[in-house]
């Protein structure tokens, strides 16, 4: 079992996070991709403590934002995901579930309305084909301040440059994909780490903070 599955379990909140949560498709896998993220979010959060509200972008049953507002000092977090889900959402204090594109809602701040005008880390696991989109909100948007993404399908890094040279030296597409990601974050200081307590081979975490 992962060393993430283990702690997952062992936290006071992991019952009342998987209820309301819902139905998980890779439940062990999931659990890891998320406490992969809240490792960086911990590190933001606890050196300014109920500072920020987490954006959890391509949500899906919004595991990450939900175990983030149970185990860390944020203020709200609100999770986004155009498809429909099944979590008991209602249930927990601080959360919001928006049913929204995330091209589409980020400048309807009527969604937000009931949260004061404050600053979000966004975070974003496995957002699939929209890796390039959440950068550029990340970029676009000042109240976001730090981004934490672990991206996964492989999208277009032509503009990557040197990359057959990065190729023959043994880099995969991922990690290509994951390059090219990171060179299109402005204004920020930028770390890559690949995690292998993640039980996924899209495990390469990008954390971006705002200079
Ligand atoms: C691979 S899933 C990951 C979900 C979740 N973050 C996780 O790690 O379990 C990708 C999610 O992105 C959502 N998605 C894709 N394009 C989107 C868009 N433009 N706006 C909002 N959600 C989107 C899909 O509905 C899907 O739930």
């Amino acid at each position: 079992m992962s060393e993430y599955m283990d702690r997952f379990l062992s936290l006071k909140c992991s019952g009342d996070v998987l209820n309301a949560v819902g139905s998980m498709h890779k439940p062990e896998k999931e659990i890891t991709e998320s406490m992969g993220i809240i490792k960086h979010l911990k590190s933001i959060t606890l050196k300014e403590k109920m500072k920020y509200s987490v954006i959890d972008l391509c949500a899906g049953n919004a595991l990450t934002s939900i175990l983030a507002i149970h185990m860390l000092p944020i203020k709200n977090a609100i999770a986004i995901d155009k498809k429909k889900r099944s979590g008991h959402y209602g249930k927990v204090k601080r959360f919001k579930y928006f049913e929204q594109d995330i091209n589409k809602c980020w400048f309807d701040m009527s969604m937000v309305d009931s949260y004061e005008i404050q600053k979000f880390i966004a975070i974003a696991v496995h957002p699939c084909k929209t890796a390039d989109d959440i950068i550029r909100i990340f970029n676009e948007n000042p109240i976001i301040e730090h981004l934490i993404m672990m991206p996964c399908c492989n999208g277009d890094f032509k503009d990557l440059k040197n990359s057959s040279f990065l190729k023959e030296k043994g880099l995969s597409k991922y990690d290509l994909w994951t390059l090219h990601l990171v060179n299109n974050i402005k204004y920020a200081d930028v770390s890559i780490y690949t995690d292998l307590k993640v039980l996924s081979p899209k495990n390469n975490i990008i954390v971006a903070h705002k200079k």
